[in-house]
């Protein structure tokens, strides 16, 4: 895809991740717009990166979601890129938690149900558009689930395959549906301090919007690049060494 001249819109894009993203989709000369629930963090990546626009949008509530594409509308008529970037990660343990249902359903309506429905609601916009594309933000936990955040690897593995069914039903229409595919990567994914682990988010997000550039549909980083390509037996043996060492 070519990074210059798109109306971005990134789920999620005040920080970490979508930040960065955003960040580069700036820097190469397109319009972008984040979208979060908090908006001391709208302000603060406003003031970090100028001429970015922001909205405060919960995307686990389905009428915001339609009020999302309403607003875009009519402020950015000429949207054509959506990027499903916002996610959360919970540390569950299946047979001792005590939290409520409708607290770990958050999980699964932030990751897989608001990606889905964005997606859907968008391709009226986005195919009236030219270069329009999807992309989605899956992990490489969808490949190689790690057990201690079950159902978060859940839905990022429903996310990559919602994506290829995306990419395909959209096959004859211009839309592109691109996934980047991440590995740990140093954010405050899960709460601050929890993947300080992870590589810098800088050197992930130059090499992901590089090789989007240069025309791939689907991309890691390091771990998460061997893990996408990986064959049956070598996910099973990184289960394995991930999820018992
Ligand atoms: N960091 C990693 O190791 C890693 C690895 C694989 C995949 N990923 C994926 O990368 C994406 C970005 O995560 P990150 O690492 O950059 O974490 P992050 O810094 O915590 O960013 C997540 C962003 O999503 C927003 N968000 C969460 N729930 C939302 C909701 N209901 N509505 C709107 N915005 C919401 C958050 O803002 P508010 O809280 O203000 O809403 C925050 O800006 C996620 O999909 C994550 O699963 C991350």
């Amino acid at each position: 895809m070519n990074l210059a001249n798109n109306t971005v819109l990134i789920t999620g894009g005040a920080s970490g991740i979508g930040f960065a993203l955003a960040e580069r989709f700036v820097r190469a000369g397109s319009t972008v717009i984040v979208c979060g629930r908090r908006a001391d963090k709208l302000q603060e990546a406003q003031q970090k990166l100028p001429g970015l626009h922001t909205h405060v949008c919960d995307v686990g509530n389905a009428a915001e979601r339609v009020a999302l594409l309403d607003w875009v509308r009519n402020e950015f008529p000429a949207l054509n890129v959506l990027v499903n970037n916002a996610g959360i990660q919970n540390r569950v343990q299946l047979a001792t938690d005590t939290e409520e249902w409708e607290t770990r359903r958050q999980e699964i309506i932030i990751n897989v149900e608001a990606p889905i429905h964005l997606a859907m609601l968008f391709i009226e916009q986005l195919q009236a558009q030219s270069h329009p594309a999807i992309i989605n933000v899956t992990s490489g936990l969808a490949f190689t689930p790690a057990a201690f955040v079950p159902i978060y690897s859940a839905t990022k593995a429903a996310l990559h395959s919602f994506t290829l069914s995306l990419r395909h039903q959209l096959n004859q229409t211009p839309i592109q549906v691109l996934e980047i595919v991440p590995p740990a990567v140093n954010t405050d994914l899960g709460g601050p301090g929890l993947h300080t682990f992870g590589v810098p988010v800088d050197d992930f997000a130059d090499s992901v919007m590089a090789r989007l550039a240069a025309g791939e549909v689907e991309v890691g980083y390091e771990s998460s690049e061997t893990r996408r390509l990986a064959s049956r037996a070598e996910l099973d043996a990184a289960f394995e060494q991930m999820n018992n060492r």
